[in-house]
C-alpha cells in the first residue's frame, strides 16, 4: 500500500522504516533537511537496535524514500502522522503546534477516501476536532496510537502487544479500519489483538497506558522510600509482589526513576487534560507519581553525599549512565543525567561514561567530565554511581577488577541493578535505593 509517514523522529522513522519491511510502498515526510538527507542515506539520527538495518533493506527495495516536500505525500492511501507532542513551555499541556502544523500542510494533498492516521500522543478531543478541519477533502482522519518503547522500537512497530485505532462513527469510519486492517495485516495474521474504537478512547489509550505505568514505577519506589525508613529491601519486595500473577514482575524497577522523551511529559499532559475537562481530581494522584519521582533524584544525590561523608566538594566521581534507560541514546528528562549535573553543581569532579550517549550528553552539559570506556570513569574515583543499567555497568563490571581502579570502594546503585552481595564481598560499601 502506498502510504506518507509524516513527521520523521523517533515515531515516524522507526514507522516508515517498518512498514516498508513489511512490503509497503512508503515516503517519509520531515522539514528537518539534515534528517531528510540522514535517513535517505541509511543513517539513523539515534541510536535505536535494527533500525538502520531496516533502513538500508527499505531504501535498497526502493520501497522506502524520504523528502522534504508535503507534496511528495500526494497519492498516498494512508498519512501517518507521527510529529511530536511537547510540553508547553511554562505549563504542563502538550504543545500541539507540530501536529496542527502537520495537518494543514497536508490538507491541499489529500484525496477523497484517502485515511488520514493520527500515531502522535495528543490530548484526548484532539482527532475530533482534528476531523473537522479534515472534512472538506473528503479524506476520514483515525487514530492509531503507538506503544513502542525506545531500544524496542523495530520489534514494538513490528509485534506490538495490541493494534488500536479510533474511527469515526459510519461507513467512512469502518472503511478506514478496514484500510488500517490491511497496513497491519501480518501482525494480525500473527495473533496480534486488533482493536477498533471511536476516536477519543483511542487517544486515551496511549495516555492511560503510560499513566499506568508510571505510576507503577512510582509505585515501587515509594515502597523504597518506606523500605528505607523501616530496614526492609525493596528489590526483594518487588520480587515478591511480582510473583502475584495480578501484579506481574515488569515496572517495578526501583530506583532513580523515570525519564525520557514520554512517560514525564504524558503524565503531566494527561493531568492538563483532566483539568480541563472539569475531571482534575480523578487523575490527582499523577500529581503524586510525579513527585515521587523526581524525589528520587534527590534521594541518589543525597546518597551519594552521605557516602562520602557529608561532602562532595573536589571529590572525584565516576557516574555509569548518561541515558535515560539502556539500549538508547536519549537523554532527556534522563534521571541519571541529573544526577550527574546536581553532583557537579555541589563541586564535585564528575566523570561520566556512557557507551551510547555521550555525544548528546557533552552537547547539552559541557561543565561534565566525560570518559569513553567505563574503566577510564573508574580511575581514581572516590565513588562510583550507577544510574543507567547497561550490560556494561550491571553484567559484565567485576567488583574485583572495579576495585583496582577507584580510590575508594563506595558504590551507590540508583538502578538497584547490580548483586550487592559480589560487592560487598569484594570490599566495597555497597549503597542501593531502599535497600539493605
Ligand atoms: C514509554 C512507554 O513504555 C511506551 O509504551 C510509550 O510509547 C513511550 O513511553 P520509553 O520512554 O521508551 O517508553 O521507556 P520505558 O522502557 O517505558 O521506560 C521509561 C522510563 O522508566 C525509563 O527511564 C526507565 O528507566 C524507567 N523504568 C522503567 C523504571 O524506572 N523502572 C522500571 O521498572 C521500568
Amino acid at each position: 500500500m502506498r502510504m506518507s509517514v509524516i513527521g520523521c523522529g523517533y515515531l515516524g522513522a522507526v514507522h516508515a522504516a517498518a512498514m516498508a519491511s513489511i512490503g509497503h510502498d512508503v515516503i517519509g515526510i520531515d522539514v528537518d533537511d539534515r534528517k531528510v538527507a540522514a535517513l535517505s542515506d541509511g543513517t539513523a539520527p539515534f541510536f535505536e537496535p535494527q533500525l538502520v538495518e531496516l533502513l538500508r533493506q527499505g531504501l535498497e527495495s526502493g520501497r522506502l524514500r524520504f523528502s522534504n516536500s508535503m507534496a511528495d505525500a500526494r497519492g498516498a492511501r494512508v498519512h501517518f502522522v507521527a510529529v511530536g507532542t511537547p510540553q508547553v513551555t511554562g505549563g504542563h499541556a502538550a504543545d500541539l503546534r507540530f501536529v496542527d502544523a502537520a495537518i494543514r500542510e497536508l490538507l491541499p494533498h489529500l484525496g477523497d477516501g484517502d485515511v488520514v492516521a493520527g500515531k502522535s500522543t495528543v490530548p484526548v478531543g484532539t482527532a475530533a476536532r482534528l476531523s473537522e478541519i479534515i472534512a472538506p477533502s473528503g479524506a476520514t482522519l483515525v487514530w492509531n496510537p503507538e506503544f513502542l518503547r525506545e531500544g524496542w522500537a523495530v520489534h514494538d512497530t513490528l509485534t506490538p502487544d495490541r493494534i488500536v485505532v479510533g474511527v469515526p462513527a459510519g461507513p467512512d469510519g469502518a472503511a478506514a479500519a478496514d484500510v488500517l486492517a490491511e497496513v497491519y495485516a501480518p501482525a494480525i495474521a500473527g495473533g496480534t489483538p486488533y482493536l477498533v474504537t471511536d476516536l477519543a478512547t483511542a487517544e486515551l489509550v496511549k495516555g492511560a497506558a503510560n499513566a499506568f505505568l508510571a505510576t507503577k514505577i512510582s509505585f515501587i519506589n515509594a515502597m523504597a522510600e518506606i523500605a528505607e525508613a523501616s530496614g526492609a529491601d525493596v528489590a526483594l519486595l518487588a520480587d515478591a509482589l511480582g510473583y502475584d500473577s495480578r501484579i506481574g514482575r515488569r515496572y517495578l524497577g526501583s530506583g532513580i526513576g523515570f525519564g525520557g522523551g514520554c512517560l514525564p511529559k504524558d503524565i503531566r499532559a494527561f493531568a492538563a487534560r483532566a483539568e480541563e475537562l472539569g475531571r482534575g481530581e480523578a487523575v490527582g494522584f499523577l500529581r503524586e507519581v510525579d513527585k515521587i519521582n523526581l524525589r528520587r533524584r534527590d534521594r541518589a544525590v543525597q546518597l551519594v553525599i552521605d557516602a562520602l561523608g557529608g561532602m562532595v566538594f573536589g571529590r572525584r566521581i565516576a557516574v555509569l549512565g548518561a541515558a535515560f534507560k539502556p539500549f538508547s541514546d536519549d537523554i532527556r528528562d534522563s534521571p541519571a543525567l541529573e544526577v550527574a549535573v546536581r553532583l557537579r553543581g555541589l563541586g564535585a569532579d564528575v566523570v561520566v561514561t556512557d557507551p551510547a550517549a555521550i555525544d548528546n550528553a557533552r552537547r547539552m552539559h559541557p561543565q561534565l567530565g566525560y570518559a569513553q570506556g567505563r574503566d577510564e570513569a573508574l580511575q581514581d574515583a572516590d565513588a562510583v554511581v550507577v544510574v543507567t543499567e547497561w550490560d556494561e555497568y550491571r553484567r559484565e563490571m567485576s567488583p574485583v577488577h572495579a576495585a583496582g581502579l577507584v580510590r575508594r570502594q563506595i558504590i551507590i546503585d540508583g538502578r538497584n541493578c547490580l548483586d550487592s552481595a559480589a560487592w560487598r564481598a569484594a570490599g566495597w560499601d555497597y549503597r542501593g535505593m531502599g535497600r539493605r
